[in-house]
């Protein structure tokens, strides 16, 4: 999977560092060159000894070893790997590739770089909590730095809470997507799918018949162009596709800040059958029928995640791609829609129960964009999905 593949692998001083060698092993097993460069505290958790010989190659750690610098240089090291992964990315480091301070091996090879970075960041929840670093984070995502993670889960320190680092295998799996060729390699693209489910009481929510099919067909034929794809499902029956980085959410709120934390991205597609509407303040406990009488529920409206990721002033992607589900008038309603919200291109399918597509296979879909309306003829759900990913490439 990344046979000539060279990545740069810094490594930064924290207690999870400890789970590098298992990164480098899996490179190696999938044909990657890996160069490994430790931060002086990097190499206090995990010695540059045992990076190297997992790497097969020397691992680098002091900036001014003047040999070395005739032989390589921090310039060429920077620039002959195809990634540059970061992990633990700490916080003092992603303090200093946000401020582009360079004051040893890491920093300067991380502001040499003109390769595409990705940063699995491992740090005490309080410390990544911090405005600092929240500034910092939003720096880099501007950067266009890609972020694996961090994950909420137990922390060495005895606290719990975000600042966790993902697991080798997702930073692998991330890493994998990045290097991906094809015609959309090096685009980032973010897909919603699925239902979502509005909660009415702990056991109770609100759903819709989605079964996330066409959405998973999308953000599989859009890595299989070479996209780096991060896929936003809401509860689906039908599993994620293998290659992407899937982000699972339940409610529509939740979906909006995942793909919020998506962003930038080079282009969206919101296949999600997103609630429109939420039950305002759902039950602390379940509810219960001895209480008498039968209970009313409140609602409130839910953001529209398509309509403000397509409206956005800053950061929009370039094409937004939105669907519309309509039972008649469909054209009509779908052109409207698009105008509305701001999308560049609707998908717009007729979900009448007699067509059979909604929870179907098959799929008979619109295509709208600013030059009008275009049937499509009626095919599996994955050859609309191939043909959407087709004209994304081709439009971006
Ligand atoms: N959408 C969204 N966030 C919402 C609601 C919808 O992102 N809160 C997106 C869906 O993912 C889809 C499109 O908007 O891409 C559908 O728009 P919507 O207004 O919900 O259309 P329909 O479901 O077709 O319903 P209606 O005709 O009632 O507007």
């Amino acid at each position: 999977m990344l046979a000539n593949k060279r990545i740069l692998l810094i490594v930064g001083g924290g207690i999870a560092a400890f789970k590098l060698p298992e990164l480098v092993r899996m490179f190696r097993a999938a044909g990657a060159a890996v160069t490994p460069v430790l931060t002086r505290a990097g190499a206090e958790f995990v010695t540059p000894l045992t990076m190297g010989t997992l790497a097969g190659e020397e691992a680098h750690t002091a900036l001014f070893d003047l040999t070395k610098e005739v032989e390589i240089g921090h310039i060429q090291l920077s620039r002959a790997a195809d990634l540059v992964v970061v992990a633990p990315a700490t916080a003092d480091l992603m303090a200093k590739m946000a401020t582009g301070a360079a004051d040893d091996l890491a920093s300067t090879l991380l502001l040499a770089t003109d390769k595409r970075v990705l940063i699995a960041p491992a740090m005490n929840v309080r410390m990544w909590e911090h405005p600092a670093t929240q500034r910092n984070m939003a720096t880099l995502h501007r950067d266009g730095v890609t972020f694996a993670g961090p994950v909420s889960g137990d922390m060495a320190c005895g606290e719990y809470g975000p600042g966790r680092m993902v697991e080798p295998a997702e930073i692998f799996a991330q890493v994998v997507a990045m290097l991906r060729e094809g015609p959309l390699a090096g685009k980032r693209v973010v897909v919603t799918s699925g239902p979502t489910h509005e909660p009415i009481d702990p056991v109770r929510y609100i759903a819709n018949r989605s079964s996330g099919a066409q959405g998973s067909a999308i953000a599989r034929a859009l890595a299989q162009l070479g996209a780096e794809v991060v896929f936003v499902t809401g509860p689906a029956s039908v599993p994620p596709p293998e290659g992407v980085q899937v982000v699972r959410v339940e409610t529509a709120a939740q979906m909006l800040a995942a793909v919020e934390a998506a962003l930038p991205a080079d282009a969206a597609v919101m296949a999600a059958a997103v609630a429109d509407w939420r039950v305002a303040q759902p039950s602390e406990a379940k509810m219960k029928k001895e209480n008498g009488g039968l209970p009313t529920l409140h609602f409130a409206e839910n953001r529209d995640i398509l309509a403000e990721v397509a409206q956005r002033r800053d950061g929009r992607p370039k094409l937004v791609v939105g669907f519309a589900a309509e039972t008649h008038d469909v054209v009509a309603y779908a052109t409207a829609k698009r105008a509305r919200k701001g999308c560049d291109w609707i998908v717009a399918n007729d979900v009448r129960p007699e067509t059979g597509i909604m929870g179907g296979s098959e799929n008979a879909v619109t295509l709208i964009t600013a030059d009008g309306a275009e049937d499509w003829p009626r095919m599996g759900k994955d050859a609309v999905a191939e043909r959407l990913a087709a004209r994304m490439a081709a439009a971006l």
